[in-house]
Parts: C-alpha cells; structure tokens; sequence
C-alpha cells in the first residue's frame, strides 16, 4: 500500500530569518510566485498523497489562509476575464485536503510530530520538513515510498554532507543494503565531532511507522532540551526497523538566509514565467562581479 497522509511539520519560530519573520511566517516566503510551503505540498501531491496535516503555530494564520478559499479574488479575476489566474488561485486550496493542527508548546520536532498521532491512525505516513525545499526529477518523498512499500519498513532521505556541517544536522550509522538503499542502525541529533557516525544526515523526508508514536510518548527531552525525532528514530533502527534512501535531488535550507537566497535564484531559473529573464539578467550581472 503507497501512503495517503503526510505531516508537515511548520511551527519553528524562524528565528535564523529575523526581522522578516517576526511577522511573516518563514514557510510563507516567497520562492518567485509561490510560498515555500507550496513546493513542499506539491512533492507530497506529485507523490500521490492526498491529505496533509501542517503542524502550525498561533502566528502562523497566513498559511491557514493560502490554502483556502478567496471567492472575492476569484470572482473579481472571473469578471475580468483572468480565468487562469483564477484557477491559479482555487488551485491553492483544492491540491490536497490540507488540514492543520496547532503545536501549542514549542518542544521540538518529536513533539510536533506526536500531535499528528490522531491524524494518522494505524497507517504508515510520510513527514516532509517545511524547510527543506527539494529541486528533483521525481518526488523525493515518493522515492522513499517506493522502498518503504517493497520493504514494509520506515525509510529517511539521506544524502552525505560535508563533516564541518553535520553537526547541523544528525548522522547515521549504516550498512549497504542495495542501491542506493542502506540499512540503519543507530543515529544521533547534532552530533559532536567524536560522535560522528558517517557523512550521512536526514535531509527533511521520512516515511514513518505508526510505532513511532509510543516511543515519541515516552521520549525524554534530548538536544537543546527538546524532544527529538531522531532520538525516537533512533529506538526504531537499533531495532532493526529502519532503512535510508540516498535520494536523488538538490535539497534547499530555506530557513537558512544563504539557503533560502539560492533555492530562489536556481528554482526561479526554471520558472516558465521567469526563467529566460532571469537567467539574460544573471549573466550580464555576473560580468560586473
Ligand atoms: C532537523 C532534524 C535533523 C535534520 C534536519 C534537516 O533539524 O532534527 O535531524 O538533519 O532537520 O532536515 P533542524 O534543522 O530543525 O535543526
């Protein structure tokens, strides 16, 4: 069975975009003419998944907004004859039954990710990190399904970083499988130089067991004092529950500034609307540097 639900975690305070994000949710910033969160809803829709759960928080009420209905907009654009606009903005809200949820303490990803517990039932789901905006010829998280749906397992996206940066992120120990496809056997959350287990980080994608919500229950507060997903993964691979995909694909930091300036730049670059201009602009700019 290929997986229906996905949780998009979505209630970080922005913290490494501010002053713009005192106001403006971060997954609201624009990349060309769409907000970053709809990338992240569109791989989950590519992948044929149909109802999403965004985890939000109480200042994020924009995002609830964009996925709704704007009948005064679209009957105005109807009356002037902009029918494709029009679609462009129903489309927003009829993608996905996208649904939300508000984390209404700020204690990490894990516990985020355990508010979705009533959402997902007994099914195995995919969770994509708002954060992470993937540039791929095929969904990212529909590359993790197919390997979770042949091998009846939970699967993270992996790809190796550079060792100066993996202490932003996590490292897992793993062994070849096949493929591009690794079994996993312990990871740790921002690793220190002597805990380091391989270059492989998890970049924003999984596809999860529903088992992972006992062990989020009962996890006690880990990295930064919150309660970590990885430290909840990490129960399940050294049970033996637990592969890696090194997927294929350009992930985006867009919650980084650098990040974020790049996804816009490369994903606009390929934009029918833009892309040609863009690109005419980019290199006369790049004479004058
Ligand atoms: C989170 C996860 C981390 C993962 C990273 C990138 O970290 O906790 O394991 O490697 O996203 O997807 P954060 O960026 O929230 O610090």
């Amino acid at each position: 069975m290929r997986i229906k639900k996905a949780v998009i975690p979505a209630a970080g305070l922005g913290t490494r975009m501010l002053p713009e994000t005192k106001t403006i949710p971060k997954e609201m910033l624009p990349i060309g003419d769409r907000p970053s969160i709809q990338y992240i809803v569109e791989e989950a829709v590519a992948a044929g998944i149909e109802d999403i759960l965004i985890i939000t928080n109480r200042s994020k009420a924009a995002m609830e907004d964009y996925f709704d209905y704007h009948p005064e907009l679209e009957e105005r654009l109807l009356r002037a004859g902009r029918e494709e606009d029009a679609a462009l903005v129903r489309r927003t809200a009829d993608m996905a039954n996208v649904m939300f949820v508000r984390q209404k303490q700020t204690l990490g990803l894990g516990h985020a990710i355990w508010t979705a517990r009533r959402f997902v039932g007994s099914e195995p789901f995919a969770v994509l990190l708002g954060d992470d905006v993937m540039a791929a010829a095929r969904p990212v998280i529909g590359q993790l399904d197919e390997v979770a749906d042949a091998e009846r397992c939970s699967v993270v996206g992996v790809q190796a970083v550079s060792l100066d940066d993996i202490g932003k992120y996590c490292s897992l120990d793993v062994s070849h499988y096949h493929d591009r496809v690794f079994r996993v056997h312990n990871m740790v959350e921002k690793p220190k130089p002597s805990e380091v287990f391989s270059p492989y980080a998890i970049l924003g994608r999984y596809v999860l067991s529903p088992d992972i919500f006992p062990i989020l229950e009962n996890l006690s507060p880990g990295y930064g004092g919150e309660i970590q997903l990885t430290d909840a993964l990490a129960v399940l691979a050294r049970r033996g529950e637990m592969l890696a995909v090194e997927f294929e694909g350009k992930r985006y930091d867009t919650g980084s500034l650098e990040g974020y300036l790049q996804c816009v730049i490369e994903l606009s670059l390929q934009n029918p609307r833009c892309g040609e201009a863009l690109k005419t602009y980019i290199k006369e700019l790049a004479r004058t540097l």
